[in-house]
């Protein structure tokens, strides 16, 4: 049995389909989109509809939400402002209702149970949240809270912060004195000791481990003595051209209504590098908090500051090809 599981494919549809020609070569039996199917690369219909047409198993990211809960009661706070969430109007605008009706229909994590493994949880972040996710620098301490709490399961999948890793961690048997439950299978398990495994695939459209190819994980059957679970892992990296993908901000017309945020993910296709919690971060450090004075002023000053644009801009596959030469509303 061979699973093959992406995720964060954010619109990305050149990335996909370097992705989809892979899983031609290496002929998973079952493929599994684990959330973030949309917004950030100008492409989201054409990923939507390129996954409906697939025999898929597909859970929702937090994404998906941005999109479902806009102009609900469900919203984020502030969603109307063109300057912060323009980019967010231009997806709303351009998904058909029926790729919307997909998206709504969708699951928010999914349970596998294959013969001679171990059952497997799939969620974008943890099981009934969506933007917990886990970094391969974080303490085992600090994710073994989330799991005690969220994943009964020993397996998870978890994709949403767009670095790959697979990762075992443990904890001890905690000492409360009180059975508050004495009747639950589940809570008695909840003072044991455990050992979880957790696998991100990594990113199909938007990288952010410093490699920009498009990336996910096939997870193979083997014996439960061999592998944690009975699976193992192989994270695979597609080369692929970024330019169309590149191109299309200014051509599909995103970046001008998307703004600031537009040329933030931009800027991430191009380094595979973390740039808008940066950006929100030494904003608010400096005083120029997005949120209350213009988006488009506090990025003047945090591009005059940190010289980012010029970093950006020297690994620009557009610039680098001599393809664009003349001034480019991505840097300044
Ligand atoms: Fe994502
Ligand atoms: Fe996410």
């Amino acid at each position: 049995m061979r699973l093959a599981i992406i995720a964060d494919i954010h619109g990305n549809l050149p990335a996909l389909e370097a992705v989809m020609a892979e899983l031609e070569r290496r002929q998973p039996d079952v493929v599994i989109v684990d959330g973030d199917l949309i917004n950030a690369v100008p492409f989201s219909g054409g990923v939507v509809d390129t996954i409906r047409a697939q025999d898929w198993l597909v859970v929702r990211g937090n994404h998906e939400f941005y999109y479902l809960n806009f102009g609900t009661e469900r919203d984020v706070s502030g969603s109307k402002d063109a300057d912060r969430w323009g980019q967010l109007h231009w997806l709303v605008e351009h998904l058909t209702p029926e790729q919307g009706r997909y998206l709504a229909a969708l699951p928010d994590d999914l349970s596998l149970f294959f013969s001679n493994t171990r059952p497997l949880r799939v969620a974008h972040g943890v099981p009934g949240h969506n933007r917990r996710g886990f970094v391969p620098e974080q303490p085992d301490e600090e994710i073994v809270v989330t799991l005690r709490e969220r994943v009964e399961d020993d397996l998870l999948i978890t994709a949403h912060t767009h670095v790959q890793f697979d990762r075992q961690v443990r904890s001890p048997a905690s000492r409360t004195k009180y059975d508050t439950n004495p009747h639950s299978y589940h809570d008695a398990r909840a003072n044991e000791a455990r050992r979880w495994r957790i696998i991100n695939p990594g990113s199909v459209g938007l990288p952010l481990n410093g490699d920009v190819r498009a990336q996910f994980v096939l997870l193979d059957s083997v014996s439960p003595d061999a592998e944690f679970g009975g699976w193992r892992a192989t994270h695979v990296r597609v080369p692929y051209d970024r330019r169309p993908a590149l191109r299309a901000y200014e051509t599909s017309g995103m970046l001008a209504a998307g703004g600031v945020m537009s040329t933030l993910f931009y800027w991430e296709l191009v380094t595979a590098e973390r740039e808008i919690p940066y950006f929100f971060r030494w904003a608010r450090k400096h005083d120029a908090n997005p949120k209350e004075t213009a988006m488009r002023e506090a990025f003047a000053a945090y591009v005059a500051a940190t010289g980012r644009d010029q970093y950006v801009r020297q690994r620009d596959p557009l610039f680098n090809g001599g393809e664009m030469n003349v001034p480019s509303p991505h840097y300044g």
